[in-house]
């Protein structure tokens, strides 16, 4: 249960209102389609209506003819320029705009410019495209099959639909661990394709000032400065002439982490027309052609002695990439951090294979709420931890609890060489099943079993659904990690004023997160200075430091490590100009929040405000102090951090409608220290919310010609508080030992852990029939199929 904000903590950690709010709520927030400059032209992007076929010819004659029309440009236009390939986040190409052919329906074929929006989108329809329609791949399953119709034959000498096989772990270890086993289970388990779906869908505003050679561009993006980069390389223009603004962004979730053909049709429109130029998706374009996530086609199998003891786990992996490969990832890493499948349980062996294949759909494969992959990662071995237990007839907490890594091996390696930092999972574990009443649950779940197997069936069955998830947050070390060769360290900048007012530069950016409260909470903790008095400056490449952005719960753990030791580094320095205020040595002073003073005695001391004032004014300084107290820092942090916990999900089911309600949902999150404990419920309930969105109803569907079938949401279904029950939510704090304040990422714990509790729960109710596994989402329809045909144990 979330407890009511009594007062507002003033200075460091703790619950406080977010600052930002107060735009937000009286809707004063700038957002990319707030954005009006004069002159400013609108563009319109015409997309393909097939999913594969060649394009025979374009005439776009009558939409050049539309008197508020300026350019009409195709990609036969760009391929003249150089342009009308773009690189991918994974060292893949993707068409800006299609040249040859359409290779997923939604696909850039051409873009108007116009005066405004709606005459854009009427000339759209005045471009004649003929396609010669080709056979599509939609089934990622017959992507590899002899004779298959090869989508990159852009690509020389490319002869089939294969991208990468990739392994992690040891193989003859993990077959040695099944061979000696007692039990072994195994399921095919798929991760449906499921989109962001952010409220606010992408867009920007380009405007190239042709007087300064300035291109300035508004736009979606999680990742301001690695965008900057990219252009620069891209299109060849010189960086510092370059400024990316990310202002007040509508959720990202991952999805505006790459760069989208729209993104760069904005740039090429204002260079073609010299007026600023805006492009804003409308939601259909945004679930149709914008990075998707998931599609993990898995076949997980595991290991056990008989008395529950795990000893190895093995997975097949069959990714579904799209028509180009547009996976959000550590280079090093073309699964992302798949292979951390091993969870939270001690034991020696494990294995995967990754194969990644193209197929006619949208290409994407972004970090949803998730660290890289994780969440398929996670559900992954919490469904087979609970196919295990099923198996031996063992309670699912008893099986975890058995396995689970204990407190004194961490640091923990696991077979597939991440070191986990610090956990004590059982507490966590414990905790949840307190919060949830767990025997009784059970008792209660008996009861009414021996009643149906009495023949009353009257009324829902209870499912109580289990996970434990580990999560790997805060991408990364240099020494492991990059993202195109851009290294992933963060950086910080901290001037103090001479009234001891803050401002500090982020090189992240938030999408909603409450960045602007949190991050200056960790300056008033490490400083003193009250939160409100300090200013968070982010998403503008010209005023902040380089750094990758935010995304798979980074922020905390990498920029929050930024802004801990940039602090620290003005403390240090507010030291030396305190001592010179003192006359005493340095060695001689004392911190306690927000002053230095004279160990021993107390009274003798300086706050940062008087310090700040002293350094900027007439104060002789001490050497190693030029003048003010301002300083900068580029963190790179030493390692993931690595939050857990435990979920429980209570659901009725109706057997006879296939109705799942959620009853309860109990999360007991272990995010080490928490910044602003009200901030990390806000994100665990939103994570939640996810969780039913996924388990329960949505997914991106596509009929064998590839066409998408949930472009709106009417049919892709956004959870709402109707499909929520009340959180009842709980924490432990297991400190990070390497991040500088002990905080882990959290904003994406519950999208990573909730949808296999919720998923459990629902085969958990039903075990009367033996379903030892069903897909998501489970919607009524599903589940009700689920039991017919189906003997009822009794
Ligand atoms: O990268 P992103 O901001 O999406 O995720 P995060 O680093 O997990 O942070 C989400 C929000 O929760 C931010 O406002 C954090 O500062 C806050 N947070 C916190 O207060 N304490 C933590 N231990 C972790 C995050």
């Amino acid at each position: 249960m979330t407890a009511p904000v009594e007062e507002d903590v003033k200075v460091g950690f703790g619950r406080m209102r977010r600052v930002e709010d107060a735009r937000f709520i009286r809707g004063r927030g700038t957002y990319v389609d707030d954005v009006q400059l004069p002159g400013m032209l609108h563009l319109a992007i015409l997309r393909s209506p097939y999913a594969h076929a060649k394009i025979v010819s374009i005439d776009t004659s009558a939409a050049e003819a539309h008197p508020k029309v300026k350019a009409v440009v195709t990609g036969a236009t760009l391929d003249s320029l150089g342009l009308a390939w773009m690189p991918t986040i994974s060292y893949d190409t993707q068409a800006v705009l299609a040249t040859d052919k359409v290779r997923f329906q939604g696909q850039e074929v051409a873009f108007v410019v116009a005066e405004d929006r709606y005459s854009a989108r009427d000339a759209l329809e005045l471009i004649e495209v003929e396609y010669e329609p080709l056979p599509v791949i939609a089934d990622a399953k017959t992507a590899l099959d002899p004779g298959a119709p090869v989508i990159r034959d852009d690509k020389e000498g490319k002869a089939d639909n294969h991208i990468y096989d990739w392994q992690a772990g040891d193989k003859d270890k993990t077959d040695a661990a099944f061979a000696a086993a007692d039990v072994v289970v195994s399921e095919e388990i798929l991760y449906p394709r499921v989109h962001p779906a952010p409220l606010e869908t992408c867009g920007s505003v380009a405007h190239l000032d042709k007087a300064t050679g300035k291109l300035t561009v508004w736009t979606t993006t999680q990742a301001p400065h690695a965008h900057r980069t990219l252009y620069a390389i891209v299109a060849g223009l010189p960086e510092q002439k370059i400024r990316i603004i990310s202002p007040d962004i509508g959720g990202g979730f991952g999805g505006k982490v790459g760069i989208y053909p729209g993104y760069v049709l904005a740039v090429v429109g204002t260079i073609v027309t010299g007026k600023p130029v805006k492009w804003m998706e409308d939601r259909s374009e945004n679930l149709v052609s914008t990075a998707f996530a998931r599609d993990y086609h898995m076949t997980g199998e595991i290991a056990a002695t008989a008395d529950g003891k795990i000893l190895g786990l093995k997975v097949n992996v069959l990714a579904d990439h799209g028509a180009f490969n547009g996976v959000a990832q550590p280079t090093k890493y073309p699964a992302g951090f798949f292979h951390i499948f091993t969870g939270s349980y001690d034991y020696g062996a494990a294995w995967c294979n990754v194969t990644a294949v193209y197929t006619n759909k949208a290409p994407g494969g972004v970090a949803y709420a998730c660290s890289f992959r994780i969440t398929e990662a996670v559900y992954l071995v919490e469904r087979m931890i609970d196919a295990l237990a099923a198996k031996l007839d063992m309670d699912p907490a008893e099986l975890r609890l058995r396995n689970f890594i204990q407190e004194d091996q961490f640091p923990y390696t696991t077979p597939t060489g991440w070191t986990y930092d610090s956990g004590n999972y059982p507490v966590t574990m414990r905790k949840a099943m307190e919060i949830a009443g767990y025997e009784k649950l059970r008792e209660e779940q008996r009861a009414q079993r021996e009643r149906w197997a009495a023949g009353d069936r009257s009324g829902t069955l209870t499912g109580v659904g289990i996970s434990f998830f580990t999560e790997g947050v805060g991408a990364g070390p240099r020494k492991h990690m990059d993202i195109l060769g851009l290294g992933m360290a963060d950086g910080a900048e901290l001037r103090v004023h001479p009234t001891g007012k803050a401002v500090l530069r982020l090189s992240c950016q938030s999408q909603g997160q409450g960045h602007e409260t949190t991050f200056a909470q960790i300056v008033s903790h490490e400083l003193g200075i009250p939160t409100l008095d300090i200013e968070v400056v982010h998403g503008d490449t010209d005023q902040t430091p380089f750094g990758l952005g935010t995304y798979g719960s980074r922020s905390t753990p990498v920029s929050g490590g930024a802004t801990a030791v940039v602090a620290r580094k003005v403390r240090d320095r507010a030291k030396l100009v305190a001592a010179a205020m003192l006359e005493v040595s340095h060695e001689d002073l004392e911190w306690e929040q927000g002053r230095w003073f004279v160990k021993g005695d107390p009274e003798q001391g300086k706050t940062i405000a008087e310090i700040a004032m002293a350094a900027h004014g007439a104060l002789e300084l001490p050497e190693g102090v030029e003048g003010h107290l301002d300083a900068t820092c580029v963190y790179n942090p030493p390692d993931l951090t690595y939050p857990f916990g435990a979920y429980i999900a209570v659901v009725d089911v109706d057997p006879g409608t296939g109705v799942v309600k959620v009853r309860r949902f109990i999360a007991v999150d272990d995010c080490g220290t928490r910044i602003n404990p009200m901030i990390v419920e806000g994100q665990i309930h939103g994570g939640l919310a996810d969780g039913i969105g996924m388990a329960l109803m949505q997914v991106m569907a596509f009929d064998t010609d590839g066409n998408h079938l949930g472009s709106s949401f009417m049919d892709y279904l956004l959870p709402t508080s109707l499909e929520c029950p009340s959180w009842e939510l709980g924490e432990t704090v297991t400190p990070s030992p390497h991040h500088p304040i002990g905080a882990k990422g959290v904003g994406e714990s519950a999208t990573v852990g909730s949808p296999a509790a919720i998923v459990n729960a629902v085969l958990d109710a039903l075990k009367p029939w033996d379903v030892t596994h069903a897909d998501m989402p489970l919607t009524p329809a599903n589940v009700w199929s689920l039991t017919q045909g189906r003997p009822l144990r009794t």
